[in-house]
């Protein structure tokens, strides 16, 4: 009767029938892998591999990145596990979530990471360091795992495979870089030109709208949505505008907090609008929250490696140095987290530390649905 399938189909065709009987033997060994897949979008804070192999300055596969991470640089950018990382832990699974350059076979069935250095809402974004995959190719690359998915799946049984993507939990972090290396570029790009902050921000939530339903049409239903932090802090900003006191740059600030007071509205409208739904927020800006003593984070303000001065200026230097007392450092480099901070970020994007880390709730009641 089915003259093409393959043991190798009948494997998958075991293992997912046993995650949807909830038995789960095979997948859930060592308990509580609580969710069959987790899919991740994003840019550099999430990105495990996924521009090593692109013509692009964005890229951290090389020393010191990943000096505290098993395996070494990977094109992880920071010195150990990134968020992503971390929540596919919370979450329970054994390994981190392969990245989309190098998933293989059945892999695609525990989810796939699609996150990439410089990637923004709008194509254009990051386009001065080179190739990047911006989030509209994400979401091809994601119709790609499922077109696969449903061949692998009783010979294309499309219900089965949207079945199947509704229990996953997508995590999607997008926006920095519409900023980072797009509206804070003016030598690069016109859109400080074109938009005042508001406009721009106004942009920037439509057209994340616009994507985040197609992923919904793509079958998901258990997202989300990670916010933009306070990228008027972080040092390589600071570098380009700060004064010689400043901690921040104000303006910076106040153009991505309109930008940040738009993705509470959004999620609402989008769980509102589509049938069955579940969209929730990670507020980064809440997370920031406490202090970073307790945790031994003393040195807020310095990167941890040393900077190139070259043309990713604020990324580390290839083959530089880096500090010894890096579980003291916030930042890695100019742009991102040690991994300390991306634990704390996961942990409370997890199970939310005040009630306003998380909106309308968190990640592990978004698993429990
Ligand atoms: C696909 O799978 C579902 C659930 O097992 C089943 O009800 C349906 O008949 C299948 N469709 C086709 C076209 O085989
Ligand atoms: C995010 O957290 C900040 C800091 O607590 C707060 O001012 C802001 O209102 C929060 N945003 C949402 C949408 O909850
Ligand atoms: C970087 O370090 C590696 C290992 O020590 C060495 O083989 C390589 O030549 C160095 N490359 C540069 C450009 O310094």
């Amino acid at each position: 009767m089915f003259p093409l399938m393959t043991s190798g189909i009948w494997f998958v065709l075991l293992t997912i029938s046993v995650v949807f009987m909830n038995l789960s033997p095979l997948l859930m060994v060592e308990g509580e892998q609580q969710v069959p897949c987790l899919f991740i979008m994003g840019d550099s804070l999430f990105d495990n591999g996924n521009n090593n192999n692109l013509i692009t300055n964005a890229k951290a596969n090389y020393p010191p990145y990943g000096i505290d991470f098993p395996d070494g640089p990977t094109g992880r950018f920071t010195n150990g596990k990134n968020t992503a990382d971390f929540l596919a832990e919370l979450l329970g699974f054994d390994k981190y979530i392969e990245p989309y350059a190098t998933v293989k076979g059945v892999e695609i069935f525990r989810g796939v990471n699609y996150a990439s250095g410089a990637a923004g809402i709008r194509d254009e974004s990051g386009i001065h360091l080179g190739d990047r995959i911006n989030l509209n190719r994400q979401l091809r690359h994601h119709k790609a795992t499922i077109s696969h998915m449903s061949t692998l799946l009783l010979l294309g049984n499309k219900t089965l495979t949207k079945e199947y993507l509704s229990k996953c939990i997508y995590i999607v972090g997008m926006g920095n870089n519409d900023y980072i290396n797009n509206y804070l570029m003016p030598q690069y790009y016109l859109s400080s030109k074109l938009y005042k902050p508001e406009k721009y921000a106004t942009i920037l939530i439509q057209q994340y709208y616009k994507q985040l339903k197609t992923l919904y049409r793509y079958g998901a239903r258990k997202v989300a949505v990670f916010g933009v932090g306070s990228l008027g802090c972080i040092p390589a900003e600071l570098d380009l505008y700060g004064t010689k006191d400043s901690i921040c740059v104000d303006s910076i600030n106040s153009a991505v907090k309109k930008f940040a007071d738009k993705f509470k509205p959004m999620i609402d409208d989008l769980n509102s609008n589509l049938p069955d739904a579940n969209f929730i927020y990670i507020n980064i800006t809440s997370i920031a929250i406490g202090d970073p003593t307790a945790i031994g984070l003393t040195n807020l303000a310095e990167p941890c490696c040393e900077i190139s001065p070259f043309i990713a200026k604020g990324q580390c230097k290839y083959n530089g140095s880096a500090c010894s007392d890096r579980a003291s450092h916030y930042f890695w480099d100019g742009f991102h987290p040690t991994e300390i901070p991306n634990l704390v970020s996961a942990q409370r994007a997890y199970t939310a530390l005040l009630p306003t880390d998380a909106y309308p709730f968190d990640i592990s009641h978004l698993a429990q649905l």
